[in-house]
């Protein structure tokens, strides 16, 4: 994967996967993050970074928070944005992706953004993409949200900087969940002290052990002590068989309360990389709460992509806010 995600040098010519990179890497990412989170700050929101260059935004799934930051963060970089609205392209058709690929890059572009319910779509995209043409992955089906565990990154890194104090929690759809899988692989890279899962057997990918974290089926075992808790939706679309206790059984079994919080550390934050599913595996006065960090997530993707985006087509030396 890094030989196709890098560049000879190591800096970023794709973004697919987490897994593999260097944890400088990660941490070159948060700095660039750091320093570009203030042009949101600015009378007039934009640099020059990606001026004259075209990015494409082709999600084949619904997203509401990764299609408009990535979107709204291009624009900050002075970037031309087209949005294909998949429901209406030639996909529907029967055009391949291959074929969709090579059509928009007859277009000149510069980058693609692409989410797809298939593993693996970014890593074809970027196999087959010309010379000079980036990848980003927005999601691709149970695989990885590399961008998502970024962002997620720069939330913990701003509250809580030193990566190897800290406890984190992950919890409910473990086995469904690319954003999970790309969280394990930057906190492991990050030297976190510990990552556990809290899910029941069902929702745990096999060998969970292997990915080095330590598993608990009990919430206030599992809560106990830590600093970070991540709350994950129960991906229903991504199930075929029964999975799991009814929304009310979950919720009491799985579901994070006041409560249950309270056997975390007192500072601990509370995220979610959404959609939440309110009442079914969060309550609300906590989503809500004063130790929730939600909407700060979302905050914190502006930057983070604007930082990837920079990273990838800005050339690693030339981000200069
Ligand atoms: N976290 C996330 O990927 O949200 P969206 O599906 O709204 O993009």
């Amino acid at each position: 994967m890094n030989d196709l995600q890098l560049n000879p040098d190591g800096s970023l010519r794709h973004f697919l996967s987490i897994e593999g990179l260097k944890p400088a890497l990660l941490e070159q990412i948060i700095e660039t993050a750091a320093s570009l989170e203030q042009v949101a700050k600015r009378a007039v929101k934009k640099v020059p970074v990606l001026r004259g260059k075209t990015v494409m935004n082709l999600f084949f799934e619904p997203s509401t928070r990764t299609r408009t930051t990535f979107e709204i963060a291009a624009q900050r970089l002075s970037a031309d944005v087209i949005n294909l609205d998949v429901q209406t392209s030639s996909t529907t058709k029967g055009e391949s992706l291959l074929d969709t690929l090579k059509t928009l890059e007859a277009m000149h572009a510069d980058m693609f953004v692409i989410r797809h319910h298939e593993s693996g779509a970014a890593t074809f995209f970027a196999r087959h993409a010309a010379p000079g043409v980036s990848v980003l992955n927005a999601g691709d089906g149970w695989h990885a949200h590399p961008t998502q565990a970024m962002l997620d990154m720069f939330t913990i890194w701003k509250h809580k900087p030193r990566f190897d104090r800290l406890k984190v929690a992950i919890v409910g759809d473990i086995l469904h969940s690319r954003v999970a899988r790309s969280q394990i692989h930057a906190l492991n890279l990050l030297g976190a002290m510990e990552v556990r899962l809290i899910a029941p057997q069902t929702l745990l990918p096999e060998q969970p052990e292997s990915l080095g974290v330590h598993v608990y089926h009990n919430m206030e075992e599992g809560l106990r002590d830590c600093d970070v808790v991540i709350m994950l939706r129960l991906q229903k679309e991504r199930m075929q068989g029964a999975h799991l206790p009814g929304g009310d059984e979950y919720f009491r079994c799985y579901g994070l309360t006041e409560a249950r919080l309270q056997h975390a550390r007192p500072d601990c934050i509370v995220m979610h990389p959404g959609p939440m599913n309110r009442g079914v595996e969060i309550a609300s006065s906590v989503a809500d709460g004063p130790q929730s960090v939600i909407l700060e997530q979302v905050s914190n993707g502006l930057a983070v992509r604007m930082a990837i985006m920079a990273m990838v087509l800005g050339g690693q030396h030339e981000v200069r806010p």
